[in-house]
């Protein structure tokens, strides 16, 4: 059942294939190692998202580029059986569906590589005349497209009034460019550093978390969310500071959580809810990703959401 008040998400962006292996230590080069737990599965930051928003009920449309293959049929049978409209992807005869190598540790951590495939081939031209940008009240872009094309649709969203949300996912320097056309950045940590000119893992305390979001926001969003794993999120605007905790849970993969906390902050800011309560439910749909393997099997209809929050308001 639709429940996002008659307003329209677009996500603009990638399908991938998760293919994960578990292992604690990854491979040098020259190195073999062994790993286990082999999983295949649908993936790809903006398939995540889209399916995040449409099971929690959104009315979501997803616009990308898959190749001709198996891996872009099982995509588009997954994303019409999860009700997000695919009228408007398209299909590459020249490059392969796009796919993501995934190592999971027994923390649940994850070390992504992804090869974009077809996700490259979404261009400019295609995004410049898309009607779906003139119906849509939110778009949602990452970074596994051509950033020419994410700036090119951002731009057109802009100037059409819509409340645009990048992820800028995978993280880089140049995407910073694309700040002046979102309402919403939502880096995790490691994002936040590199966006910031700095080592990905280098050492970030909440006020040097609050200092470094404060910066990106002279970029051009009204509002940066930082997603900081356990230790919640944090809401940076011109005018406050506010960190939202998270829930406690045992993680088993966090793969996609910032895609479900991506697809489901849209939602709840199409539901009406003000960017406060949707970043705090936003937060337990990250928590309840991480709980399952894969991303999305993980990903919570309306009723497992209240179900978990009860149970974790419980324990
Ligand atoms: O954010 C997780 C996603 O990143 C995975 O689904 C993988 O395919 C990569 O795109």
């Amino acid at each position: 059942m639709l429940n996002s008040n008659g307003k329209k998400i677009l996500v603009i962006g990638s399908y991938n294939v998760g293919l994960t292996c578990q292992t604690n230590f990854l491979p040098v080069w020259g190195e073999t190692l062994v790993g286990n737990n082999f999983s295949e599965s649908n993936g790809g930051k903006g398939a995540n998202q889209a399916v995040a928003a449409a099971r929690l009920g959104g009315d979501v449309a997803f616009v990308g580029c898959l190749g001709n293959d198996r891996f872009g049929d099982e995509g588009l049978q997954m994303l019409e059986r999860e009700n997000v409209d695919i009228s408007g992807v398209r299909r590459s005869s020249t490059k392969r569906t796009g796919v993501g190598f995934i190592f999971l540790n027994s923390e649940g951590e994850n070390s992504i590589l992804v090869d974009l495939g077809a996700n490259n081939e979404l261009s400019p031209n295609d995004v410049s005349v898309l009607q779906k940008i003139e119906e849509a009240n939110f778009l949602v872009c990452q970074l596994e497209n051509r950033l020419d094309t994410i700036k090119e649709a951002m731009r057109r969203a802009k100037q059409l009034g819509k409340t645009v949300i990048l992820n800028p996912a995978p993280a880089k320097r140049e995407a910073l460019e694309l700040f002046q056309y979102a309402s919403i950045i939502n880096p995790n940590e490691s994002e936040l550093l590199i966006l910031n000119g700095e080592k990905p893992d280098a050492e970030l305390t909440l006020e040097r978390c609050t200092e470094l979001a404060s910066r990106l926001l002279k970029s051009g969003p009204k509002a940066v969310i930082v997603t900081r794993g356990e230790k919640g999120a944090l809401i940076v605007t011109e005018d406050s500071v506010v960190q939202v905790a998270a829930c406690k849970v045992k993680a088993i993969d966090t793969t996609g959580a910032g895609d479900s906390f991506t697809g489901a902050l849209a939602f709840f800011l199409a539901e009406g809810k003000t960017l406060e309560e949707a970043v705090r439910k936003a937060s337990v749909v990250g928590s309840y990703c991480v709980t399952k393997r894969d991303v999305i099997p993980a990903l919570p209809t309306r009723q497992q959401l209240t179900e978990f929050e009860v149970q974790v308001v419980k324990s």
